[in-house]
């Protein structure tokens, strides 16, 4: 249901994720995933608008923000975002972070989320950066039940094995975000060996690493050489032995980790 991989836009603003997002819906590209946060959101708008591509061909995601928790205030922060992105709903709303140490209760929230959903402001509704003992919390909750995907960090130096192995047995999809570690899969020496090997890039096989664990990507990237290049990492079929060297670089390394984050399964 989710398209296997998506456009990020964290950091892109202004023209930039104007011109990223023209590239990556022209190259085929039909998941773009942005949020309230970034501050990009009527830009993303304006890209699709211009593209041509007709709006119920792109599955679009923005999420909320952790200030925007209460029932009200959440629906009007999703309200905001459809206003900005010129669009009548999203494809899938995320609360981007769990409420800081619960401020906010979470029936409250995922309540609000639901309502969202119900209302027709979203197609489908999904948390992020939620551990195991909160996503079946979120789960168990009136509305829970629609949760359709926990989007977490993911690359081969996190392979956040005890997030994806629980949303697998709850048949909850994983979104992996960073999956290039923001830039960093391209100077490892493994990932660097075996691009070699198969004629393509760390980045790629980095993709190609995640994407074989059942896990969507959203890489970003202003370059459309890189976009395309993303588009094809997923279509890469990678050995058994590849896969076990790649399963050896996971170190922990968290690269989003900020003080209000939750008690990570590691
Ligand atoms: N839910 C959350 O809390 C959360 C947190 C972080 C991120 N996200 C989402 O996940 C998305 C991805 O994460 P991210 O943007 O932080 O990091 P990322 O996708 O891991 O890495 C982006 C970096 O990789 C480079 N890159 C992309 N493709 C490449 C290629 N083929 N070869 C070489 N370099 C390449 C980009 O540079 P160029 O522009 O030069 O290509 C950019 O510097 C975000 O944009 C956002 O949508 C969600």
């Amino acid at each position: 249901m989710i398209p296997a991989i998506g456009m990020g836009t964290y950091r892109l603003k202004g023209q930039e994720v104007i011109d990223a997002v023209t590239s990556a819906l022209k190259l085929g590209y039909r998941h773009i995933d942005t949020a309230q946060v970034y501050g990009n959101e009527a830009e993303v708008g304006q890209a699709i608008k211009q593209s041509g591509v007709p709006r119920e061909e792109i599955f679009l995601t923005t999420k909320v923000w952790t200030d925007r928790f209460k029932h009200d205030d959440l629906l009007k922060s999703l309200e905001e975002s459809l206003g900005k992105l010129g669009t009548d709903y999203v494809d899938l709303a995320l609360i981007h972070w769990p409420s800081p140490n619960d401020e906010v209760d979470m029936a409250e929230y995922i309540g609000a989320l639901n309502e969202a959903r119900e209302k027709g402001l979203t197609k489908n509704i999904g948390v992020s950066n939620f551990t195991n003992v909160q996503l079946d919390r979120a789960l168990a909750l009136p509305g829970g039940d629609n949760i359709i995907t926990n989007q977490v960090e993911v690359h081969p130096f996190l392979a956040n094995r005890k997030v994806v192995d629980h949303c697998e047995s709850k048949g909850i999809k994983v979104t992996g975000y960073m999956p290039l570690a923001v830039g960093k899969v391209m100077e490892d020496e493994t990932l660097k060996a075996i691009a070699e090997e198969y004629d393509v890039t760390p980045a790629q096989i980095a993709l190609a690493w995640v994407y074989s664990r059942n896990v969507v990507v959203i890489p970003s990237s202003t370059k459309p050489d890189h976009q395309k290049a993303n588009l094809e990492a997923i279509k890469l079929s990678l050995s058994a032995d590849a896969m076990m060297r790649i399963d050896g670089l996971d170190r922990g390394e968290r690269i989003a980790n900020p003080d209000f984050a939750p008690q990570w399964d590691e």
